[in-house]
């Protein structure tokens, strides 16, 4: 049994009309100690998929299919059970580290409050607890900083201490939702080689959200391409580079910044609106391999070797 096993997920906001889906049948699953991508250009529901694990999906939405962690379906849980689990069990670092900190609280505060709440630490023992977890992230004289507010700390810094935060109850599962793409590129690869050190050290596994696969080569073991909501390649991060199926992952593998001066090349197009989506294959507007046929029915995600799955009519074909 995997450490978590999502099968089918189906995500749909409340419309006036029909439901509008958003996120379509996604599965894969994630073993322990296992670092995890899942990537994708802008509004293809990377987020959201990572809201509904956490049980925080927005109050107009619904989902279907299951998300099992540890044997237990997670959309099946009261909101109590999952509020324990919430944070303990599964954290995760939100896409915007500016906001999700309380500007009025202390650092110390915020990360005590999830250790008195989840671990009925006293208050003493929790403060002295963060001290611990800011020097953990390696961040600089913690019992100093411990006293600040998340306006005297810079990017980096403040990413650090949502870092300490998640993993105060040493989750078995944390989620990076684009965990670095606010920083520059020297905070970014600092950042990645924490959390890469933490997963060591706490043996947890990691759910790492970007648009980067570039990020995905150096960080991940295995990764999910989504886009428009539906998954168009599973597979080993390693078979992912060295034999792409699908001619999104080729889109993305080519819009990787390589060297400085070597010009990139670009998806042309953009990601279709939920609510606009091509018939046939949703990537067929972009994609240079298409057919007439890509634009009749949707392509089924399917096998095309042991760990490797593909949604793609060509995927035998082109390279
Ligand atoms: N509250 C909402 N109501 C309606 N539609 C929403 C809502 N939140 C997200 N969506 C839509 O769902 C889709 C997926 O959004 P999501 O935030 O998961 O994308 P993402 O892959 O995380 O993108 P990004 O890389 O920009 O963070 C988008 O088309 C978005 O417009
Ligand atoms: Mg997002």
């Amino acid at each position: 049994m995997s450490l978590l096993e999502v099968r089918n997920l189906t995500i749909s906001f409340a419309t006036s009309h029909t439901p509008l889906k958003v996120v379509n049948k996604i599965i894969f699953d994630i073993e322990e100690a296992m670092v995890f991508g899942l990537v994708g250009e802008s509004g293809c529901g990377k987020s959201l998929t990572a809201l509904a694990l956490m049980g925080l999906l927005p109050e107009n939405s619904s989902a279907g299919g299951s998300i099992v962690f540890k044997g237990v379906d997670l959309l099946s849980l009261k909101e109590r059970s999952m509020q324990s689990l919430r944070g303990k069990e599964i954290a995760m670092i939100f896409q915007e580290p500016m906001t999700s900190l309380n500007p009025v609280l202390t650092i110390g505060c915020q990360i005590a409050e999830v250790l008195t709440t989840h671990e009925g630490l006293s208050r003493r023992a929790a403060m002295d607890k963060a001290v611990e977890l800011l020097r953990t992230v390696k961040i600089p004289s913690p019992e100093i900083r411990v006293k600040e507010y998340p306006h005297q700390m810079s990017g980096g810094m403040r990413q650090r201490v949502m870092i300490a935060i998640a993993i105060a109850c040493k989750p078995s599962l944390l989620i990076a939702d684009e965990p670095t793409t606010a920083l520059d590129v020297t905070i970014q690869s600092q950042i990645l080689t924490l959390l890469q050190g933490l997963k060591e050290e706490m043996g947890m596994s990691l759910l790492l959200i970007t648009h980067d696969l570039g990020i995905i080569s150096e960080n991940a073991n295995r990764a999910a391409i989504m886009y428009a909501g539906r998954l168009m390649e599973l597979a080993d991060v390693k078979e992912l580079f060295s034999n792409p199926r699908n001619p999104y992952t080729l889109g993305l593998l080519e819009s990787i910044p390589r060297e400085r001066g070597v010009p990139l090349t670009p998806i042309p197009g953009i990601v279709p609106r939920p609510d606009e989506l091509p018939p046939g294959c949703t990537f067929s507007d972009r994609c240079r391999f298409v057919r007439d046929y890509c634009r009749e029915k949707e392509p089924e995600l399917e096998a095309i070797s042991r760990g490797h799955l593909t949604r793609c009519y060509r995927a035998k074909e082109f390279r």
